[in-house]
């Protein structure tokens, strides 16, 4: 075990919040939660997600905040501290992060290389038809800037938790919030004339914030809410061990009630700037079809919208993929973190040990993921109907079945062996009151299992 006085800390609750909040802001909220926004009736799915995150997700991340400061361990061995009966749910909480890791690395260079195309000036190269498919498939490009991606991680990972990952998180998240407002004003700015038909981005925000009931029916209903709840559960890192880790890294007097409700505005927030950002644009661009573009948004139809905004649009391109790219980078050297603080609780290794070990993991299966789309190419389809590759098949068995099981065990973990007042005393540590103790006292035990379980069923197919 590792030698707790040594033990890495974030020098207070700002670092703290902005380095979880650098987690949980990624991909997920700027890419995945506008198209999900626009094709579940806009502000219906905004409010539900709203509603979700102040109960389910509230549950979700205070359970693994608490954990990792009671026990002061990472995921690995954290639960078994809790109950050693469930000491399982720390293996599949550091296995998911490190399938993660290399197809967020891959991800992450491809935002890189547009960050590059767009910062040179080559934007119009990036909107022509065929561009994306013809990168990814090459041979060498993706490997390398996946490499340079992972090397920025890892980099952040060697110099620590307070010197690499608070303080990077400290510069990066209050650029990414300035350049997703920056983004987001001129979306709103936005006008279009096409045949005689005007569309302002004014227009297009009606569709991200007014609900769309007219075409609902139940079932449509149930639709929304568990797309809702499993963006919810994939935005704030919960379920991958990152949020243990870095709870695990809290000080005793950080007040994690108020924290923890920091942390959930943050990712909130950026997601709904997010779609300010993107909705009114892509709107404006090309009316409401655009909208069902899905994960093809941001590689294929914003680099077609950058370029037809002339010289601003390689300006506005530049800018908005430097943000994705803080934000995949933040996020990404929290997946790394969940795997390295784990090799050096569960096997006393140092820091520099574990990182090199988790490095040259990472390196070897993110050239897999690329080789992937080329030499490696296969096409499967999945049980919820979607066709893959190596990258989806990871992405599918982490996100859709380990990440609900390790929530599920949790609850148990905490709901009906360990009980609830051993998350609620962790969070009223020194004084301090934990709001929604009675709900969270019903969701950790009855509501959220049930919850997680139909999100486990319908990636299953069997739902
Ligand atoms: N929460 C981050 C995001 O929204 O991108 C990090 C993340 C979550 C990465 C889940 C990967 C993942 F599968």
């Amino acid at each position: 075990m590792g030698d707790q006085s040594k033990r890495n800390s974030f020098t207070g609750s700002i670092g703290f919040i902005l380095s979880a909040a650098g987690s949980a802001v990624g991909l997920g909220n700027i890419w995945r939660f506008p198209y999900l926004a626009a094709r579940n009736g806009g502000g219906l799915f905004l409010l539900i997600y709203i509603l979700l995150a102040l109960t389910f997700g509230y549950t979700l991340l205070t359970t693994e905040i608490a954990i990792g400061r009671r026990t002061r361990q990472s995921p690995l061995t954290a639960y078994r501290r809790v109950d050693r009966r469930m000491g399982w749910i720390g293996i599949f909480a550091c296995v998911v992060p490190a399938i993660i890791l290399p197809y967020y690395c891959a991800i992450g260079g491809w935002v890189l290389k547009y960050f590059l195309v767009f910062l040179t000036g080559h934007g119009t190269e990036a909107a022509a038809d065929g561009y994306f498919s013809a990168f990814i498939s090459g041979q060498t490009e993706p490997i390398v800037m996946a490499g340079i991606f992972l090397a920025v991680t890892a980099l952040v990972i060697y110099r620590g938790v307070e010197r690499g990952i608070e303080a990077s998180s400290k510069v990066l998240m209050p650029l990414l919030l300035l350049l997703v407002i920056i983004i987001a004003v001129f979306s709103l700015t936005m006008k279009s004339d096409s045949a005689g038909e005007v569309r302002t981005g004014l227009q297009g925000l009606k569709i991200l914030v007014i609900p769309d009931l007219s075409s609902l029916t139940l079932s449509g209903l149930f639709g929304v809410i568990t797309e809702a709840m499993g963006q919810l559960f994939y935005s704030l890192s919960v379920a991958m061990g990152i949020m243990i880790a870095y709870g695990s890294y809290v000080s005793d007097d950080t007040d994690l009630g108020q924290s923890i409700n920091c942390i959930e505005i943050f990712d909130t927030l950026i997601a709904f700037l997010a779609g300010v950002m993107i909705i009114p644009a892509v709107y404006v661009f090309s009316g409401i079809e655009g909208m069902s573009a899905g994960p093809s948004l941001m590689f294929i139809t914003l680099p077609k919208l950058f370029a037809s905004m002339g010289r601003v649009g390689s300006v506005i391109g530049c800018l908005f993929f430097a943000m994705v790219l803080f934000a995949a980078l933040t996020s990404s050297v929290s997946i790394m973190e969940a795997v390295v603080s784990s090799f050096m609780d569960r096997f006393g290794m140092s820091r520099r040990r574990a990182f090199a070990t988790e490095t040259v993991i990472a390196a070897v299966a993110a050239v897999i993921v690329c080789l992937g789309y080329n030499v490696l190419y296969f096409n499967v389809t999945l049980p919820n109907g979607a066709s893959a590759q190596i990258l989806d098949i990871m992405d599918y068995v982490s996100n859709n079945i380990l990440m609900p099981v390790v929530s599920i065990g949790t609850c148990i973990l905490i709901g009906w062996m360990a009980g609830a007042d051993t998350v609620i005393s962790e969070v009223e540590k020194n004084g301090h009151v934990m709001g929604r103790k009675g709900l969270y006292r019903i969701m950790i035990r009855y509501v959220a299992p049930v919850l997680l379980s139909i999100l486990l069923l319908k990636s299953l197919g069997i739902l």
